[in-house]
Formats: C-alpha cells, sequence, structure tokens
C-alpha cells in the first residue's frame, strides 16, 4: 500500500500547471461513444478514475486510442454491448454517465446501481426522474439499473435537487432524443457547461448551460469533434489552499480565474493577498490569517470539494471558523484525522466548529477520500516534523502526480510503500 510521507515546514513557493478538470473529463469521455465518428479529446488528466473509465468504454466495444497521456481518440461505432458492470461502477461512480450516453444513442443501457460512498449516501433519483421524463422504462432489477426507450421525447423536467451527475446524465439522453427538453433547476457548474460545449462541438443543440435551465433540442446523430477539457478548478483550489496553509506564495498557472472565484473570496477573507491573471492565479499567505464562516453551496457558491482544504487551512487561523457542510452529510471524517495533528475542532451534525490552533504536529494519519485525502497533505505540508498519510490511492483518484507538482514548489514529500523507504527518507531528512 502506498503511502505520502512529508517533512512539513516549508513554505510552498512557486509556480504549478494545473491539469484538465476530471469531473468534466469523466462526462465528456462517457458522452465521446455517442458519435460513430472519432472524437479527439485533449488536456484529460491522467488520474486513475479517467483509465478506469475508459475501461469501461473500451470494455463495450468502442475504439479507445490512447494518443499520449493527455489525450485520447475514441469512436463509438463499434459499442456491442450497453451494460456496464459493478466493477466499473464500484470503482468509479461517474461510470453512471454511460447510463445518459447509451440511452440517449441507443435507446437501451444497463448499468449497476451505484451505491453509497465515503462521503455519504448517493441517491440517483433525479437522473431517473429525468430519463422517465423523456419517456425511458427505469427498472432497477437485480442491482442494475435498466433503462430502455421506443423513443425519447423531449419534456420540460424540473429537477427537486440541483445535481451535477443528473443534469449532465439528463442532458446526454436529451441530446438525441426528439424535439426540445427544457431542464429547470439545473447544475451551473463549469463542467456541466464543458459537456454542453463538447456536445454542442459534435452537433447537439443545447443552450442556457450555466445558468438555472437549460434547453436541448435533439438531434439524430453526433458528428466528429475535437475538444480540450477545461481546467480542473478543484485541484487549482488545492494548491491554493496549500499556499495559503503553508504561508507560501503560489502561482496556479493554466485556470480559469472566474471558476476560482469562490476560493479566492474565502482566501482574501482570511487575510491572504490574492492576484488574478488571464489564465493564473497567484496567492500569497504571510501569516497571520483570520478566521472565516463558510458553508457549502453548487456553483457558483463555495464547493463541496474544497471543503476539507479550507477546513486544514482555518484550523490554522486565529479564532473560530464554522463550517457548514450543505451537499454531503459524511464529509468531516478527514477532521477526526486532523485533530490527531494537533487541530481542536467539534463537529455537530452537518457543521464543524474550529477554533484555530498555530501549528499542526506531524502524525501517521489516513485518507478518508479523495479530496480529504489532499487536505491532509496539506495538512502535513504545513505541520511540524513527519506526517505520514495512509491510503493515498484515493489521491492517485483525482490528482495527477500530486507529489511532484508539491516538491516543484519545494515540498518534502514522497511516495513510500515500505518501511525501508520510510526508514530512507527519515535519514535524508534528519
Ligand atoms: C459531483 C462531483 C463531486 C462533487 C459533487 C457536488 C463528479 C464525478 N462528481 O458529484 O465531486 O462533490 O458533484 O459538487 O462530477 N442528489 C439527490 N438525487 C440525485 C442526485 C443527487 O438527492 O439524483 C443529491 C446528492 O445526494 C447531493 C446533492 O444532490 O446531496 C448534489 O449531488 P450531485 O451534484 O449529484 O453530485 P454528483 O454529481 O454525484
Amino acid at each position: 500500500m502506498e503511502q505520502y510521507i512529508i517533512k512539513g515546514g516549508n513554505p510552498l513557493v512557486g509556480e504549478v500547471e494545473i491539469g484538465g478538470a476530471k469531473n468534466a473529463a469523466l462526462a465528456i469521455l462517457a458522452a465521446a461513444i455517442m458519435s460513430d465518428e472519432t472524437v479527439m479529446i485533449d488536456n484529460l488528466p491522467d488520474v486513475n478514475d479517467i483509465n478506469v473509465l475508459l475501461d469501461a468504454i473500451a470494455g463495450i466495444g468502442a475504439m479507445v486510442h490512447r494518443v499520449d497521456r493527455h489525450t485520447v481518440k475514441i469512436n463509438g461505432k463499434g459499442v456491442t454491448s450497453v451494460d456496464i458492470e459493478y466493477d466499473y461502477i464500484k470503482k468509479i461512480r461517474a461510470s453512471y454517465y454511460l447510463l445518459g450516453a447509451l440511452l440517449g444513442k441507443y435507446k437501451r443501457a444497463e448499468v449497476a446501481l451505484p451505491g453509497g460512498c465515503n462521503i455519504g449516501s448517493r441517491p440517483i433519483d433525479q437522473h431517473l426522474k429525468g430519463f422517465r421524463a423523456l419517456g425511458a422504462d427505469v427498472e432497477i432489477e437485480h442491482g442494475k439499473i435498466i433503462a430502455e426507450a421506443a423513443k425519447l421525447v423531449g419534456k420540460h423536467i424540473y429537477f427537486d435537487v440541483v445535481s451535477v451527475g443528473a443534469t449532465i446524465n439528463v442532458m446526454m439522453a436529451a441530446a438525441m432524443a426528439e424535439g426540445l427538453t427544457i431542464l429547470e433547476n439545473v447544475a451551473k457548474e463549469p463542467h456541466v457547461v464543458d459537456v454542453a460545449n463538447f456536445l454542442n462541438s459534435m452537433g447537439a443543440n443545447i443552450r442556457g448551460a450555466g445558468t438555472d435551465v437549460i434547453r436541448i433540442r435533439g438531434v439524430q446523430k453526433l458528428h466528429r469533434t475535437e475538444y480540450s477539457v477545461i481546467p480542473d478548478q478543484i485541484e487549482a483550489g488545492t494548491f491554493m489552499f496549500a499556499a495559503a496553509a503553508t504561508q507560501g506564495d503560489v502561482t496556479v498557472m493554466n485556470v480559469i480565474p472566474k471558476h476560482l472565484e469562490a476560493t479566492t473570496a474565502k482566501l482574501l477573507e482570511i487575510g491572504c493577498e490574492v492576484e488574478e491573471f488571464d489564465d493564473a492565479v497567484r496567492v500569497v499567505s504571510k501569516g497571520g490569517l483570520k478566521c472565516t464562516h463558510v458553508k457549502t453551496l453548487p456553483y457558483p457558491g463555495f464547493p463541496t470539494d474544497m471543503q476539507p482544504q479550507i477546513g486544514v487551512t482555518l484550523a490554522l487561523c486565529e479564532g473560530t471558523s464554522i463550517i457548514t457542510e450543505s451537499i454531503f452529510e459524511n464529509r468531516f471524517k478527514y477532521l477526526d484525522e486532523l485533530a490527531r495533528m494537533g487541530a481542536n475542532v467539534k463537529i455537530e451534525g452537518n457543521s464543524a466548529t474550529i477554533e484555530g490552533v498555530e501549528k499542526f504536529s506531524g502524525a501517521r494519519v489516513s485518507a478518508p477520500d479523495l479530496r480529504a485525502g489532499a487536505a491532509l497533505c496539506i495538512a502535513g505540508l504545513a505541520a511540524e516534523g513527519i506526517t505520514i498519510v495512509d491510503d493515498i490511492v484515493y489521491i492517485q483518484r483525482g490528482y495527477e502526480r500530486f507529489e511532484e507538482k508539491l516538491r516543484s514548489l519545494g515540498a518534502v514529500i514522497e511516495k513510500v510503500s515500505t518501511e525501508k523507504e520510510i526508514r530512507k527518507f527519515m535519514l535524508k531528512v534528519s
């Protein structure tokens, strides 16, 4: 089992290149099978989640040609099966985007039902409500969702909750339905817009992505395209909070500053300096950071995927901060780990009260999930002494060359898998 071992105390300084958005790429790869022509997708992050989804896509017969680490060509002509096995869904929930893609194109899809996950129970009722509204019969049998329609017909659909996944999944199916679909109360995240732009570049007719209402005029066929995925706002924000927590000076490159506004606003509130350029953002922290309150909300609110990273930073800010997690019920597990490093935290229901401390002290901690794992690495970088982060397989799902990027900013971090490697690291840094 691989771990990160970190010697904390170095401020992070320098420039770091941000990769393509994992969550946009997952949906775009699934949507790519909707064309029978070759689609080329660039700026893919080279992370485990993406590689698993590409296996799932190849597994149903589509041509998948990895041009290089960040570029893939997909052709959906050879798809012979519309059945996605539990193995894929278990490894990566977002395989459920193949439901919308297959149903839209072939009017039939069978996808294993995803269960809950480490951050909480994850219902998909809104996805299914959308498919049913478009005319599909949707049954759950033997752990599978089976969706089928003689034809899909556009409808006016009002989502009960704002869901990224449901918005994208239903948008994909509606892209190849007959007539006009109007989706209301949709998610406005940048990756929803990116998926709509991708589908439009294949000939779909989708308007309004990024607002509360999306209008989709169905088309019969989607054609070839070449598309570059947007930068990952969560990866960018992770490095921005790493700069804040380590009293560093980091410029995140290749980003869309507009997508980072909620993060930037909080960094300014706690006393960091933030400078925006056309495609970069610089964060400078000179210490003496102050507490604040934060509530996670759908975009353009503060992202739940940045909650652990801000939580770690607030635990080092002077005063009492309150975090309210309003999207997922089980996203404070990292705070128990952080308490082992000296943080002063109290969790009640969906809110956490954090009394800032001057320092963390290094400890052995476990990554409870992807973003929380990254946040614990930030804590280790800010801590006195040595921190070992276990279960980094979660981090590798969504961060490309995480330790290398951190090292390029001056972090002392290594990936290790044996006691011998740990001892070697200790000798090197002592
Ligand atoms: C996506 C992101 C995830 C991020 C989340 C919120 C991907 C692959 N994952 O997850 O990283 O944390 O958005 O920004 O893009 N809900 C329902 N019924 C549904 C669907 C959702 O009640 O049918 C609820 C969820 O339980 C949650 C809220 O809606 O409370 C938002 O979830 P959603 O936006 O769907 O998250 P995901 O798309 O799963």
